[in-house]
């Protein structure tokens, strides 16, 4: 048996959930929450005990993995009192609203030695393992990414200071699969516009929209447009490809079309992502073999940065470079 808890036990903790349900040998060992009655409704489904306070479920409790499913502004020391107790640790995305927040983590990750994974299960999709295949060897001139949508109604989404914005908060996503596609990004130029949401949306200070673009060290330009202010049905989620002689239409968590030479051809999600990378990470705990987590947390910090660089040069009006 996998012994798992909770730190979080909201939304994404439900989802968590509803796909280790579906893996072998999984242990439902405790769950975590603030509000005490999310923490208890979890953990009555598994009878098991649940908790308000991480440090009182860390001391108590025996398990192997951890799900930490926080908001962004309520990282505190949770992850760093997880892996000091020995225990691998799955991190909801953003890790982090800040640099010095995540190399903490990665330093308590390597001096316990426990495996990390982080929720970027759009890695895991089959979509982007295809275009994984046909990208080997092209030359890829002009990417263009998408997160644009309607506006979540939590109340920590809309200040920059609890969620870090939309590109921070979500369109994080599309920065990870550009990372993941495309290689790492030598400098970011964004900008932003506000003036939609504020008036309507109490406290609320994040942009409306943003574009940013990412010089990426492979060679092509990467543009990547967040907006969070409609809900007529326009939303796009995903990224459109220019290769020399492919375009690539991908829709996250739905389809991809391939186009040009002589083709077009569409595919519709065939997998579960959420049992993929599940799965993926009960199996690295179980054979303590992490070499098929995709999205470990030092290489998802790499994402954080990008992200937090482009609210940056959002903020100064000037590119921001990365190492
Ligand atoms: N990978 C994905 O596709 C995906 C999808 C949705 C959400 N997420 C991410 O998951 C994170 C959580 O989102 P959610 O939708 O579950 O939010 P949520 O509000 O539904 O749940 C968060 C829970 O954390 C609890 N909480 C807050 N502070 C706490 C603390 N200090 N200790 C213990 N519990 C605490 C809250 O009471 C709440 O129950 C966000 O960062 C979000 O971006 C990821």
């Amino acid at each position: 048996m996998t012994r798992v808890g909770f730190i979080g036990s909201g939304g994404i903790a439900q989802f968590h959930v509803s796909n280790l349900k579906q893996v072998k040998d999984v242990q439902f060992v405790s769950f975590c929450d603030v509000d005490e009655q999310k923490a208890k409704k979890m953990a009555e489904e598994f009878k098991c005990p649940h908790y308000t306070n991480y440090k009182d479920m860390l001391n108590k409790e025996k398990m192997d993995a951890c799900y930490v499913c926080l908001p962004p502004f309520a990282h505190e020391d949770q992850e760093i009192a997880v892996c000091e107790k020995g225990i691998n640790i799955f991190v909801e995305k953003p890790t982090a609203l800040s640099m010095d927040k995540a190399k903490k983590v990665i330093a308590a990750i390597k001096k316990n030695k426990v495996l990390s994974a982080v929720g970027h299960q759009d890695r895991y999709e089959d979509n982007v393992d295809r275009i994984k295949g046909l990208l080997k060897n092209k030359k890829v001139g002009l990417v263009m990414g998408y997160f644009m949508g309607g506006f979540p109604m939590v109340y920590w989404w809309r200040e920059k200071k609890l969620s870090g914005g939309q590109a921070v908060e979500q369109t994080i996503h599309t920065f990870d699969l550009a990372r993941y596609l495309f290689g790492e990004v030598s400098e970011v130029y964004a900008a932003g516009s506000k003036g939609i949401m504020a008036p309507k949306v109490e406290k609320c200070d994040i942009e409306d929209a943003s574009a940013v673009t990412l010089k990426m060290k492979s060679g092509p330009v990467v543009t990547i447009f967040s907006a969070d202010f409609f809900d007529y049905p326009a939303s796009k989620v995903g990224l459109d490809i220019y290769t020399e002689d492919l375009y690539i239409e991908y829709k996250e968590r739905n389809s991809l079309r391939i186009v040009g030479q002589g083709r077009d051809e569409s595919f519709p999600l065939g997998n579960n992502t959420g049992v993929a990378i599940d799965s993926t990470f009960i199996e690295a705990v179980r054979t303590r073999d992490g070499s098929k987590i995709r999205s470990p947390y030092e290489d998802a910090a790499k994402t954080l940065e990008v992200t937090l660089a482009a609210n940056r040069s959002m903020e100064t009006g000037k590119s921001v470079r990365l190492g």
